[in-house]
């Protein structure tokens, strides 16, 4: 436990949802960007709000804890704390506990790598640490998932369990929560977030809500082909199964000069990849540095040829995920 009006420094990595394959079941975390955030445990009056926002950067994100993601996973870790543990708290929990949370948001809002996931991740796993530790990961994504129900209007775990868990992981099930971390080989990641915007609610409104059964079961094939190339240390399983028959040919419409950049970066020996989250930006994995930075440079290629402000990141798995840093 940390004592009250301490505050901690914490790092919440972006992650990449879906792995292409695993729309809102795989994801991984990366190194590169990250949210910075502080936090202190605080009493609050009974007839105060008990999360206080404080952005530091210049997003404008609302400040209204029940507007913001991180204030909207942290209201539901501070009520599930008073259920669970009214009669087992320690002496240096106050009984009216509260938060306050300052957030320097290096991950763009709306990018497709797990902004807000970051945020709601980063306030509980602090939250925990303050307060000595009580929920366990599984809990933490739970609460957190309060935050991705109100960016996107539905609870996935695919940004968040990475994001908590660090390195590959699969949500097997939500209701109940079961998450599974997945040991991945080293791999590069290269990240092109071209300058559009893609709101996740909208990327998935236009999503059908039927699919063919001659499509899922190449999508099963898939997915389990890259659960196994992941476990196996298979390369060229892994970058066989980066392949999406279901969710991409509806949203890559979304993402201009999509394919061309696939069949480049492909070209320029990259595994394979697709579209991070609902989009815009897009990864691709790659064995060895030296070819995730020509992947880097195909991406900077079209884009600039496309005349699309684009930001890249050529970065590796973040196998730690949130980390409280003091
Ligand atoms: N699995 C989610 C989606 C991730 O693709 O809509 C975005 O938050």
């Amino acid at each position: 436990m940390v004592p009250m009006n301490q505050w901690i420094k914490i790092k919440a990595p972006a992650t990449v949802a879906n792995m292409v394959c695993g729309f809102d079941i795989l994801g991984f975390a990366v190194n590169n960007p990250y949210d910075e955030m502080e936090m202190q445990m605080v009493e609050r009056l009974p007839n105060e709000a008990s999360v206080k926002i404080i952005n530091i950067d210049h997003y404008n994100l609302p400040t209204d804890p029940e507007k913001n993601v991180a204030g909207a996973a942290l209201i539901a870790l501070i009520e599930e704390y008073a259920e669970r543990f009214a009669s087992t708290r320690p002496a240096g929990v106050p009984n009216n506990v509260g938060f306050d949370v300052k957030i320097n948001k290096l991950i763009k809002p709306g990018s497709g790598v797990g902004s807000s996931a970051a945020s709601s991740a980063g306030a509980v796993v602090g939250a925990n640490h303050l307060l000595g530790k009580p929920f366990s990961n599984d809990d933490l994504v739970r609460f957190a998932m309060n935050g991705e129900k109100l960016a996107s209007g539905v609870k996935h775990a695919d940004n968040i369990a990475p994001c908590i868990f660090g390195g590959v992981t699969l949500v097997r099930s939500i209701f109940p929560l079961e998450i599974i971390a997945l040991p991945s080989p080293e791999l590069h990641v290269t990240i092109v977030h071209p300058q559009i915007e893609v709101k996740t609610s909208d990327a998935r409104s236009i999503l059908k809500h039927q699919v063919l059964l001659k499509d899922a079961i190449k999508q099963w094939g898939n997915i389990a082909g890259l659960v196994a190339g992941l476990m196996k240390k298979d390369y060229d399983l892994i970058g066989r199964s980066l392949e999406d028959v279901i969710i991409e040919p509806v949203r890559s419409i979304l993402i201009p000069g999509f394919d061309a950049l696939k069949i480049a970066c492909k070209k320029a020996g990259a595994l394979g990849g697709g579209i991070s989250g609902s989009g815009p930006s897009i990864f691709m994995l790659s064995k060895g540095k030296e070819t995730a930075l020509a992947v880097e440079a195909e991406m900077i290629k079209l884009y600039t040829g496309l005349g699309l402000a684009h930001h890249t990141y050529v970065t590796t798995i973040n196998e730690k995920g949130v980390e409280v840093i003091n």
